[in-house]
């Protein structure tokens, strides 16, 4: 048995044994060494709480972003670390001033608690946030970038967008958007929260304005582990939701502060909002660590070419049509199927021990399969004896 089999690997992750878990893609999943790592962390701070946040917090932190920045391929100074992707998105929207008559182009496909946050924020600041119609099935990559940019207009400042989107699963040409955006001169915030660890993620190459990832996702570090990364120019001005210790370098008065640890306004502002527990941070070296040693990159390879295979025999079952092609997916996948209650569908599958989740949207009802490494063709097989079962 191979060193990166899903049954070794599903004994080093800590999931129940008796759930065939296919929901990777909600809240990741973290791997024993890795969780050993985080309660490490833990007792060190706990150990020397004064000392750990006065001094060596500031050490391990600047650790983690080196490890994390080398892994996404950007300047570890440019990215501070968050809880999660809502909070990093958060940190771009209040940063940002969009005039009235002005407008954000986002698509129909962005995930609940963001499109929450513009949909306020441009009530408030009275512009319009504009929510283009994408069309499923998707044919292309230069069909979606048509469709979306046919919504855009003279008076688009920003476009935020999924690279991986949350209900279809889809990778989103996102290179060719932000060549476009840059060309048309409008500024891009990138919510790739399923992205770091799914598919390759280079930050210098792809040179958005804002880019926000998680790292609790498809990387497994422990939860409440995002980042945000922001374009050198853009980080002059922005002050962070929460003012604290680190805040106020451009004021005489508070240039004794010895929470400044960095030469880094930036990284000052964001990395001390009271007292908090970043053992969570602290573990992402070791997060990288883990997958290099288990061979990652032939692991999602084989959970690829699980997804693909998986979604022909559903379509094949169902005789439903496929929402996009194969090379709009990586580990996850949405997959309508012929119900209309997807609660009911939902809770078939649970009784059966099966997590996965289910949607009805626009229309349709579908549930998103993720494969990830601890994934077997007996946990597939299992799925789909069900779902026949359940047709
Ligand atoms: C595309 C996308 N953006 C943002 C988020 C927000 O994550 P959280 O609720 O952890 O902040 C998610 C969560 O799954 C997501 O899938």
């Amino acid at each position: 048995m191979s060193i990166n089999s899903s049954s070794n690997l599903k004994k080093i992750f800590k999931l129940d044994n008796k759930i065939t878990y296919l929901n990777h893609g909600s809240y990741g999943a973290c791997p024993k060494p890795v969780f050993d790592d985080y309660i490490k962390w833990q007792n060190a701070l706990e150990n020397q709480p004064v000392s750990f946040f006065s001094n060596d917090l500031y050490v391990y932190l600047e650790r983690s972003r080196k490890h994390l920045g080398a892994f996404v391929n950007c300047k570890s100074d440019d990215i501070i670390f968050v809880p999660n992707p809502t909070y990093g998105v958060a940190n771009v929207i209040n940063n940002i001033t969009i005039n009235s008559g002005e407008n954000v182009l986002t698509t129909n496909l962005e995930y609940g608690s963001c499109d929450r946050m513009w949909f306020y924020h441009s009530k408030k600041n009275d512009y319009k946030y504009i929510n283009s119609k994408i069309t499923l099935p998707v044919f292309d990559e230069d069909s979606f970038c048509d469709e979306f940019w046919s919504f855009a207009n003279a008076k688009t400042k920003y476009i935020f967008i999924s690279h991986i989107t949350s209900s279809t699963g889809m990778i989103l040409p996102i290179p060719k958007l932000v060549k476009e955006a840059k060309r048309r001169g409008i500024k891009t915030i990138i919510d790739g929260a399923h992205v770091p660890a799914h598919i390759e993620l280079d930050i210098k190459t792809l040179d958005p304005d804002y880019y926000i990832g998680a790292c609790h996702k498809w990387l497994c570090s422990p939860k409440g582990v995002s980042f945000l990364y922001v374009k050198k120019d853009l980080q002059k001005n922005i002050q962070p939701q929460v003012m604290s210790w680190g805040w106020g370098e451009e004021y005489d008065e508070f240039k004794s502060s010895t929470q400044h640890k960095t030469k880094s306004r930036f990284l000052n502002i964001f990395q001390w909002q009271g007292t908090r527990d970043m053992s969570a941070f602290l573990s992402v070296p070791k997060a990288i660590e883990f997958q290099k040693k288990y061979d990652w990159d032939q692991v999602r390879e084989r959970c690829k070419k699980m997804i693909v295979d998986t979604r022909n025999e559903i379509t094949l079952i169902t005789d439903l049509p496929k929402i996009c092609p194969d090379n709009f997916l990586g580990q996850m996948a949405t997959i309508l199927f012929p119900t209309k209650d997807h609660v009911k569908l939902k809770e078939s599958l649970f009784e059966k021990n099966i997590e996965i989740p289910t949607y009805h949207q626009n229309g349709y009802t579908a549930f998103r399969i993720s494969i990830q490494g601890y994934n077997s063709d007996s946990d597939i097989q299992y799925f789909l004896d069900t779902l026949k079962v359940l047709l």
